[in-house]
């Protein structure tokens, strides 16, 4: 079965289709991947930078994205620690006997008992990838920006990587007990608050800065965060753009609402003839279904048509220039480079979109998962002050565009500050990625007991907003450090095995699979193998490196998840 970023099944699974750089793995994984200084940038105005809307930081001059973050009642000690925190190297952890936290983006957060940051995803926090002109990230994002631009888009980045459960989720709908609340599948800061795991945490803030601004549009770009599994399209920090138009109702005087209403309707038929056109053969999905896929109570079936075309159109046209640049750039298959590309709209679910879609694009051979999108929820545009507006939202994964758009075979590689990798790009031009070299690979076994799960580890998620107790095990249990100060072992997940691996191993490792499974048919306890593959993308690894870091992995393995090895 399937799953989206929030956790819903669409339907049974094409089998192994991926959409952006992460894919399903176990329950609790997500399939889609496609997601606070926040920039500001029109194509045509300079960029701006948006206020921070964190509270103990600079004060939201112009009010433009309002945080929900909340300042913690804290007792002194948390607090003194808390301040010298500020003081502290940003992004790494701080210990000081019972406490630890960490000085992320400027400002400063003590772990709790949920936090489950390590300190190499800390160390990632800060690269802004998008934000570097030659970075095939960042040309990726200008191409995006390029197709939803001025005059009815505004562009913003937003640099701080730490959002609120309240934004993160609960402003979208997300049920308490969604899997992606899970601390197997999201970095904690603390209970409050996390890395975002999409871009859709910034959309009751942008929501709100476009009702006061009564702009129509927008897209967001910044770095999210999931633990995941390891191989060449999954890594724990990716990018996500997100994009939405808005369509406001304007009721003069002398105009019934109806009256308004046509109007509107007749503008979206006007935006959508002025699109450009394009030559994708387009396999698409019935606009909404009244039980799958409903269009929601509030609005008028003819006007979620329009909004869903608009949305298609608009979105087709985006791939038609990215799959355009890539074959102009001899990425793909030369024998198919004449051919129309084909794509396909799918029915999706997300709890912020109704009805919803993805869109995936055949290429290779392979349908590509490339975005989620759908009409918004009336709810969330009333809350940020747009109740009689209507509109569509999408977010996609920068990596994968951009692994097809240049060629990319390793997600690894978008981190590489080698400038064998780096200087193959610049500003405004797609070239093909020429592989450098290819080192030898290493593989490592380990093999161990899971430890027993305590019924009480077992069944509830341990995930932070209070009343989840007995909530269903969706992500198929608990994390297992409760912070980096404290290690304590609890239910086993796949995602910690990740986790250890990743934080030991770091870009070194290039893929983790399970090898092999069994319960023993006595004692009934189960047995893992993993198979760790070793390989730097920039120079050979020396044996005793590779036994070094395997060395460590084992060991953390057995400390911090209670394995016992076989
Ligand atoms: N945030 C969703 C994800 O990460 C994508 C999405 C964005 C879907 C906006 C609908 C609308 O999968």
């Amino acid at each position: 079965m399937r799953l989206t970023v929030t956790g819903v099944v669409v339907r049974a699974a094409r089998s192994a289709r991926i959409t952006t750089p992460q894919r399903v793995t176990s329950l609790s994984s997500r399939v889609f991947r496609t997601g606070c200084s926040i920039r500001t940038q029109s194509t045509q105005a300079a960029p701006q930078e948006f206020p921070h809307t964190r509270p103990h930081s600079r004060p939201a001059e112009g009010d433009l994205l309002k945080s929900q973050k909340s300042i913690q009642e804290e007792e002194p000690s948390r607090r003194a620690f808390q301040n010298r925190l500020k003081e502290e190297k940003a992004n790494t952890v701080v210990q000081d006997g019972a406490l630890s936290g960490a000085n992320v983006s400027g400002t400063s957060y003590v772990f709790d008992s949920i936090s489950n940051l390590s300190p190499s995803i800390l160390n990632l926090t800060d690269r802004r990838l998008y934000d570097i002109p030659d970075h095939p990230i960042c040309i990726t994002r200008k191409l995006i920006e390029s197709v939803f631009s001025a005059p009815f888009y505004t562009n913003h980045t937003v640099a701080d990587p730490v959002s609120t459960t309240a934004d993160n989720f609960d402003a979208l709908g997300f049920p308490a007990d969604h899997p992606g609340r899970s601390r197997t599948d999201t970095y904690y800061v603390d209970s409050k608050h996390v890395l975002r795991t999409h871009t859709s945490a910034h959309q009751a803030a942008a929501f709100s800065h476009m009702a006061r601004t009564k702009s129509s549009g927008y897209t967001i770009c910044a770095d999210v965060y999931r633990r995941d599994s390891i191989d060449r399209s999954h890594f724990p920090v990716f990018h996500q753009m997100e994009g939405a138009r808005i369509w406001h109702l304007n009721q003069p005087e002398n105009r019934t609402r109806l009256q308004a209403m046509k109007m509107r309707k007749e503008r979206l038929r006007e935006d959508i003839a002025s699109l450009e056109g394009h030559n994708l053969i387009v396999e698409d999905a019935p606009t909404f279904d009244k039980a799958r896929n409903p269009f929601q109570i509030e609005h008028d079936e003819e006007e979620v048509r329009l909004v869903v075309q608009h949305l298609k159109r608009n979105f087709e046209l985006l791939i038609h220039r990215i799959f355009t640049a890539a074959t102009a750039a001899g990425v793909g298959d030369p024998s198919t480079k004449d051919e129309p590309l084909r794509v396909r709209w799918v029915e999706a679910y997300f709890p912020f979109t109704s009805p919803s879609f993805e869109l995936e694009v055949l290429w290779q051979g392979e349908w590509l998962e490339l975005v989620g999108s759908g009409v918004v929820q009336q709810p969330i545009l009333s809350k940020a002050g747009m109740s009689r507006s209507i509109g569509w939202a999408w977010g996609v994964g920068i990596e994968r565009l951009a692994m097809v758009l240049f060629g990319i075979p390793d997600i690894r590689l978008f981190w590489s500050q080698d400038p064998r990798f780096l200087s193959q790009f610049k500003r405004g031009t797609v070239t093909k990625y020429e592989p450098f070299s290819k080192f030898p690979a290493c593989y490592k076994d380990v093999a161990f007991w899971v430890p027993a799960t305590s019924p009480s580890a077992a069944s509830p998620l341990n995930i932070p907003d209070g009343g989840n107790a007995g909530v269903a095990a969706a992500a198929g249990g608990d994390a297992t450090k409760a912070n980096p100060a404290e290690v304590q072992a609890s239910a086993f997940h796949e995602n910690d095995v990740m986790e250890v691996v990743r934080d030991v191993g770091g870009t070194l490792v290039e893929d983790v699979k399970l090898t092999d499974e069994f319960v023993h048919p006595k004692s009934g306890r189960k047995s893992l193998c993993y198979r760790i593959n070793y390989r730097s993308l920039e120079r050979t690894l020396t044996n005793d490196e590779v036994n070094a870091l395997h060395g460590t992995v084992t060991e953390r393995l057995v400390g911090e998840l209670g394995v016992e090895l076989r």
